[in-house]
């Protein structure tokens, strides 16, 4: 029993020691003290070898032992609690919040809205037209014949299905059906919308091989001017300023003859590489020059086939891809990757207006 008492005092002095301020020392204090399986637990184990007239002081001084470890356990968590507060460790007010990852604008729209932008400075308004298409608008009305080979089952993707009563319905290979369908409207409200100035963004299919350099979808603008008078030295200037404005002030531009069936003459515009200046690079493929776009002046059968009188009336037209721009401006080296939606790739792209 002197031995007992002895231990309780000790305990007693143990427990008005102890010092904690973090909370695995206050856990650590329960467990050792008033756990289940705790000193004080196992203390009042004893009493059944106590003998009877001195149960009652032992349980007195166990009673008071446990009062003091739980007073202090008490304590000890305040003192955790004050310290956590302090020293911030709960909730630290300073850190950054959670990141919110704004959204961004997808690389071909900056370069499409980019493209388009510059046109529409110089008074020309957006045009849509359908992705699904009949053969008239892609090819007929555009004078491309029954046999030329962007007809081909290689180049076009084609419709089975039987709609609006016909069955020659494709997926259009460029956007100059746009030009058709605009034209066309136009007759139809008595040519009061002459001049028609119009710049036709979309995406366009064909059925290509997917690799690094081509897809089996893309982007293009086209464009289209037609009033009275329009003359090729309009085409040069209005393209040629668009490419000072796209490129840099710096370029030069070159025409190169060339051959559309809906534009006659066709041309193919070039302009200095803006990487190497014309010196020469892998860009350019050390020629010093790259296309840009396909342009001409509007073929007098398409004006007709819209039922636009080529004698009164003549008008530009061009069409450009988006891809090959937006890879060269902004460093990207293989098309698919923007069709991937790989958010690593898009958010590149974030603070690009
Ligand atoms: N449609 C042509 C293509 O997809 C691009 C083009 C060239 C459009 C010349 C035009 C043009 O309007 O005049 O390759």
């Amino acid at each position: 029993m002197e031995q007992l008492l002895e231990q309780i005092e000790n305990y007693k002095k143990e427990i008005g020691n102890y010092a904690a301020t973090d909370p695995q020392s206050a856990e650590n204090f329960r467990i050792k003290y008033l756990g289940s399986k705790g000193i004080i637990k196992n203390l009042m184990g004893e009493m059944k070898n106590i003998p009877g007239e001195k149960k009652k002081e032992f349980g007195q001084m166990m009673n008071d032992l446990k009062a003091f470890a739980e007073t202090k356990y008490e304590s000890i968590k305040e003192a955790v609690n004050v310290h956590q507060q302090s020293s911030g460790d709960q909730i630290d007010l300073s850190l950054p919040g959670d990141p919110l990852t704004p959204g961004s604008r997808h690389p071909i729209t900056l370069m499409r809205n980019r493209i388009v932008s510059i046109f529409q400075r110089l008074g020309f308004s957006i045009a849509d037209g359908p992705e699904i298409e009949d053969d008239w608008h892609n090819f007929t009305a555009l004078n491309i014949s029954e046999n030329h080979p962007a007809r081909d089952m290689q180049d076009t993707f084609y419709i089975q299905h039987q709609l609006e009563g016909h069955t020659d319905w494709l997926l259009r290979t460029h956007t100059s059906n746009v030009q058709i369908r605009v034209m066309e409207k136009n007759r139809q409200s008595g040519q009061g919308n002459l001049p028609i100035r119009i710049v036709c963004p979309g995406r366009v299919y064909r059925n290509e091989t997917i690799s690094a350099r081509s897809h089996c979808f893309f982007h293009q603008v086209e464009g289209l001017y037609v009033d009275e008078h329009v003359s090729f030295a309009d085409l040069k200037q209005t393209l040629y300023f668009f490419a000072q404005e796209m490129y840099g002030k710096d370029i030069k531009p070159r025409f190169r003859p060339s051959y559309f069936p809906f534009t006659e003459p066709s041309a193919e515009m070039d302009i200095t590489c803006f990487i190497c200046g014309g010196k020469g690079c892998r860009i350019c493929k050390q020629t010093g020059w790259v296309e840009i776009l396909g342009c001409g002046m509007v073929h007098p059968k398409v004006l007709e086939n819209c039922g636009i009188d080529s004698n009164k009336y003549t008008g530009f037209a061009f069409g450009m891809g988006i891809e090959r721009p937006a890879m060269l401006l902004y460093g990207v080296n293989d098309i698919r990757l923007f069709s991937e939606n790989d958010v690593r790739f898009l958010k590149q792209f974030t603070s690009m207006a």
